[in-house]
């Protein structure tokens, strides 16, 4: 496997990114797929990033749509008022310490929020609750009275702990990072509950499509 032209290009030049490597090479050669992907030097990844690239937008659309992922109510306090927006480009980056990372538009009135009082919750969405997640899912700006008839209590953090949640977990940011029209946020995990038993909703259950 290591005979991998990719992987020992990779271990010569730092600057160079080990994207497939040797895993999929074996893939590749037990598949028999005629192609194999070669990996991306860093000056070329600098152009993607630049939106230099040329990317088919449509097929560019389709594959980032293949992703999975979770649906999550990120609710926000700051000087006496507060928010909940439903997210899905959020995930656990870390175990020691717990992180996580969550990417909050730019033109959302939740970034600023969360900026100044640099606490948030992340509410997991029970399945069977895609209507919660598509209230929550409008603008705030748009939407003021998007949190009429929506049950929570305030946590330790002041940030909105939804009733009907199956899980949350309050955070703390330790980081942003810009990222396109969006920010990323990474956040330690401070405190967490458990609401009650069962399945968390998933965007492929809810039929919602937020990215690509
Ligand atoms: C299914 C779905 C997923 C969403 N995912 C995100 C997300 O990951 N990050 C984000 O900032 N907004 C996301 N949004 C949009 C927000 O829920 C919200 O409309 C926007 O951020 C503005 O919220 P605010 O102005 O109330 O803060 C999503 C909306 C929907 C319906």
């Amino acid at each position: 496997m290591f005979s991998d032209p990719g992987y020992s290009l990779y271990r010569k030049n730092a600057s160079v990114l080990p994207l497939p490597s040797a895993f999929f090479y074996g893939y590749n050669e037990k598949c028999g797929f005629a192609t194999v992907t070669p990996e991306i030097p860093l000056t070329q990844l600098k152009k993607i990033n630049k939106g230099k690239y040329s990317v088919d937008p449509n097929i560019k659309k389709q594959a980032l749509r293949t992703f999975t992922y979770g649906l999550y109510a990120v609710s926000c306090a700051d000087e006496g008022e507060v928010n909940i927006f439903t997210a899905n480009w959020l995930t656990q980056i870390s175990f020691d310490p717990p992180l996580i990372a969550v990417s909050v538009e730019n033109d959302s009135k939740s970034l600023g929020m969360i900026l100044r009082s640099r606490v948030l919750t992340i509410n997991v969405y029970r399945d069977g609750e895609r209507d919660l997640a598509g209230k929550l899912g409008k603008s705030a700006i748009q939407h003021p009275d998007k949190l009429n008839g929506i049950e929570y209590e305030l946590g330790a953090n002041g940030c909105p702990i939804l009733h009907n949640a199956l899980a949350w977990v309050a955070c703390e940011v330790l980081h942003t990072a810009p990222a396109g029209d969006s920010t990323l946020i990474v956040a330690a995990v401070v405190d967490v509950g458990m609401l009650g038993e069962g399945r968390s909703l998933t965007m492929s259950e809810a039929g919602f499509r937020h990215a690509g």
